[in-house]
């Protein structure tokens, strides 16, 4: 997946540094074409003729280099190359990328670039969850930075939790699993998925509906992100505003009903997501004509909708693999989220914190908790895309074991 590959590594100032002949070393060995940049405190930790001896290529430092500009300036550093990798990331270079600063070499390609870029941060643990650092995490992964690690352990600082840069191999895997995504192949080719998404319309005559509050950002963004790991999802969406992501077939519906018929009817699957946040009841008898306004308000008769995700879980022939529901609630989070896995059948829940305040509905970010046979997994507050994206990781990561 590396083999010609060309990869700009860009060497920030932290001591993950270290682990960066090594890296150099794996990606070479796997065809990849490796040319460094390497940052003042970069320097600091590992030495340009290090680099330039296990890259076999120059190794870029200078900004102003009369020599480096005339061979190759910043612009063309930063664009010939299919992807900028930069590890160790630092909070600083974070920082500097987020905020569009270019004071030096490593910073002015990241600018100037218009390829895709990864980081691999390294940091202290407090560092790494002060809020100006998730912030910026936040703004680079809005602009697409692909983020791998960082993991948690013993931190060079003495301290322990999250801040170790990925190890070599994770590193590897992030940079093979993201252009396996872009040559369209991907770990999920050959799987078929259906995804519910947005809210459900319920009639309560011609005019008048009852729905839930859904903006279909979350599920939408899980459509695209099994798309782009390479399956072939049907994306079955009640009325939303969210544009069809590309490569993915799309079922319009309004009611439950016609959300669970047009679900089965795109089964056969492998993988169902459902993220769609059905009405719970439609009203009964619903009309056609529009009810007039009268002296008192109609009273209106509320009968129970069909759980798709019960329904698409239960024991069968049919029943897909793996079945993935979302709760979404106020309190008990986990306990909720558990008692609804049980309660579905299905195998994974994605739980996640609508509480006032939460900023889920609607918003761009959500703060889940995967629930699944094997316990909790608490993920930090991510984008819904990148929510979507780990999540299509994990998928993957299922069916490459068990599929
Ligand atoms: O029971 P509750 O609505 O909280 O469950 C949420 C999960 O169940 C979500 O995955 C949602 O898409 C799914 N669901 C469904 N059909 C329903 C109600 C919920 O598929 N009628």
């Amino acid at each position: 997946m590396l083999e010609n590959k060309r990869i700009l590594l860009i060497v920030a100032g932290g001591i993950a540094a270290v682990k960066v002949p090594d890296l150099i070393r794996r990606l070479r060995e796997r065809g990849a074409h490796v040319r460094c940049v390497l940052t003042k405190g970069g320097a600091q930790f590992v030495t340009p003729l290090t680099l330039a001896a296990l890259s076999g290529d120059k190794v870029y430092q200078d900004l102003f280099s009369l020599t480096d500009e005339s061979e190759m300036g910043h612009i063309r550093l930063s664009r010939e190359a299919d992807i900028l990798l930069v590890a160790p990331a630092t909070a600083d270079i974070m920082a500097k990328m987020a905020t569009g600063q270019a004071d030096d070499l490593a910073t002015t390609a990241l600018l100037a670039t218009d390829k895709p870029v990864m980081i691999a941060p390294s940091m202290n643990a407090m560092m790494w969850t002060h809020p100006a650092t998730q912030a910026n995490l936040l703004t680079l992964q809005n602009r697409e930075v692909k983020v791998v690690g960082p993991g948690a352990g013993d931190l060079a600082c003495g301290e322990v939790g999250d801040g170790r840069m990925s190890e070599v191999p994770e590193i590897i895997a992030a940079l093979s699993r993201f252009f396996q995504k872009t040559q369209g192949q991907g770990p999920l080719a050959g799987f078929r998925a259906i995804v519910t998404s947005g809210p459900t319309h319920e009639p309560i005559d011609a005019v008048r509906y009852i729905a839930n509050r859904s903006s279909g950002k979350q599920g939408h963004a899980v459509a695209a992100a099994l798309a782009e790991q390479g399956a072939k999802v049907t994306l079955v969406t009640g009325p939303t505003a969210e544009p069809v992501p590309d490569g993915v077939q799309v079922q319009k519906v309004e009611t439950a009903a016609q959300m669970l018929k047009a679900c089965q009817a795109a089964l056969p699957a492998e993988i169902v997501v459902c993220a769609a946040a059905v009405a719970d009841w439609k009203v009964e008898g619903a009309g056609v004509s529009k009810i007039k306004k009268g002296k008192a308000p109609p009273e209106l008769k509320l009968a129970e909708n069909p759980d798709i995700l019960a329904t698409l879980s239960a024991p069968g022939k049919d029943r897909p693999a793996l079945v993935i529901g979302f709760a979404a609630e106020t309190d008990n989070l986990i306990e909720n989220a558990k008692a609804k896995r049980a309660a579905k059948q299905c195998d994974w829940i994605v739980a996640n914190d609508v509480s006032p305040g939460s900023g889920a509905f609607g918003g761009d970010s959500n703060t889940v908790h995967l629930v699944t046979a094997d316990g909790v997994e608490n993920w930090p507050t991510l984008k819904k895309r990148a929510v979507a994206e780990r999540l299509a990781e994990r998928i993957a990561k299922f069916a490459e074991r068990n599929l």
